[in-house]
């Protein structure tokens, strides 16, 4: 074996004192090591998890998603207040959608973005009143229009000038009236520490600026549609304010000269808060981010001598994000040599279909050996999936204790968002169950697929 010291780990990723650690930032508040050494979170241990629900599982802590909406809830809440305004804060469906999670967010009194006609068809389903969704795409088609205005959806973001088009003719057919926001553009684009403002736009999502007043304009002498404000989402996993000033002083230059025109009571500024996947990570706490976004909104609406609008935020990550632990059962180790050392490949029953992100962004995760603690010394390990594709890595660079073997389980933390979602059955591999653990109990709240399940849709199979 190779020390760590000789391996080919990354800048970043410092040997731990001790690799049985549970981060703070990362990992839910109320996970911790029993006695015996085993992963607790919501007081459920992961051997009784597994032993129930099998692996790969889902895990998401209901408690911390609770309390990171009412956090933000409360933290726009407080600093809209001090700033003159209201703030409104959507769940942004497509991190995790299922109805359970909608009834969690209506009892926190959030309200939901949903993407799609088939997102729309869940907040319903899970009971959301219709007016406090928002209704978001870039090519909602006209049936997802249609009942999105028979429903009464709350607010339509509109991305394109074709759509203002589909939604006069439905609601002139219908006799409705809807209220619409604009998507625009604001060539800000934020992603974890850096932010880059661009002139140009090239790609699919909003108006660019310059096109926007004629949208607006179209909008405003549509009857049945009601122009209720600008939308402007700069992007994911964002740390710092820095971006959204920028942002929110491009879009309110528009804003105020939309003024001009009618009223422009709303903005909404999207979602993107930055979550610790790593310990490196160090998101701003929300009550910080809360009040420098506002802040900066209220300064720039002061400037041009404007009053402050009422403010709607999107985030999905930041509610969901470290709520979710994925337990794993190792099934072989392999200790591949290097020039600069060696590398441990740890595999998993997973892999890419039950969390695509490190395959489709390069997103780095953290990992922890769930069953027990060790006292072996740090290894460097990569823990990959079972499927046949080289880029099948769930944590890309991880420490773990140095006897890591088959039979372990192994969490790997902050999987709440865009795991899920975003989910396939490459190689046949069913998709595993969600299951909310909170206070020592674990319901299902999302079924697993069996084989069965995937051999259904296979037409040359006799039934
Ligand atoms: N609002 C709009 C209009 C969005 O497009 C998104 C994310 C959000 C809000 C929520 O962003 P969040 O707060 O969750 O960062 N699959 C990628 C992320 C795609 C985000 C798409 N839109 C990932 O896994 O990183």
């Amino acid at each position: 074996m190779h020390s760590a010291a000789s391996s080919p780990a990354p800048d970043w990723l410092a040997v731990p004192d001790d690799a049985n650690d549970l981060v703070r930032s990362v990992w839910p508040a109320s996970a911790q090591r029993s006695a015996d050494g085993e992963l607790i979170i919501a007081g459920m241990s992961a051997g009784e998890l597994v032993r129930i629900h099998g692996t790969p599982l889902q895990v998401l802590d209901e408690g911390e998603v609770r309390r990171r909406a009412t956090t933000l809830r409360d933290a726009f809440d407080t600093a809209a207040a001090k700033h003159g305004t209201t703030a409104r804060v959507y769940y942004a469906g497509k991190a995790l959608l299922n109805t359970t999670i909608v009834r969690w967010m209506l009892d926190e009194e959030l309200n939901v973005d949903v993407c799609t006609g088939g997102e729309l068809e869940v907040a319903l389903l899970a009971g959301a009143d219709a007016a406090r969704l928002g209704f978001h795409g870039n090519n909602k088609s006209v049936n997802e229009l249609e009942r999105a205005v028979a429903v009464g959806v709350g607010t339509i973001i509109i991305d394109s000038e074709i759509e203002i088009e589909r939604l006069a003719q439905i609601v002139a057919r219908t006799g409705a009236e809807q209220r619409v926001m604009l998507r625009v553009n604001s060539g800000v684009h934020a992603e974890t520490h850096d932010f880059l403002a661009t002139a140009h736009e090239d790609q699919k999502f909003g108006f660019p600026l310059t096109q926007a007043a004629a949208a607006v304009a179209r909008i405003r002498e549509l009857p049945g549609l009601v122009f209720a404000g600008l939308h402007c989402h700069i992007g994911s996993q964002i740390f710092g304010v820095a971006g959204f000033r920028e942002s929110a002083a491009r879009v309110l230059d528009l804003h105020k000269d939309l003024l001009a025109g009618g009223d422009v009571p709303q903005l909404n500024l999207g979602g993107g808060f930055g979550i610790a996947y790593t310990r490196v990570d160090d998101p701003v706490p929300i009550a910080e981010l809360a009040e420098g976004i506002v802040s900066a909104v209220a300064e720039a609406c002061r400037r041009r001598g404007i009053s402050i609008p009422a403010l709607s935020f999107e985030p999905g990550r930041a509610i969901v994000g470290n709520a979710g632990v994925t337990l794993y059962e190792v099934g072989t180790t392999k200790d591949v040599a290097l020039g600069s050392g060696s590398r441990r490949y740890v595999s998993v029953d997973g892999g890419m279909s039950d969390n695509a992100r490190p395959a489709l962004y390069g997103a780095q995760y953290s990992a922890r050996i769930a069953s027990r603690v060790s006292t072996a010394g740090p290894q460097l390990v990569r823990v990959v999936g079972r499927h046949c594709e080289s880029g099948d890595i769930v944590v890309d660079h991880e420490y773990l204790p140095g006897d890591v073997a088959p039979g372990d389980l192994l969490a790997v933390a902050a999987t709440g968002a865009y795991c899920a979602p975003l989910s396939s059955n490459y190689n046949h591999v069913p998709r595993p169950p969600i299951v909310a653990v909170r206070d020592g109990a674990a319901r299902v709240i999302v079924h697993g697929e069996s084989l069965s399940d995937l051999l259904t849709r296979d037409a040359g199979i006799a039934p």
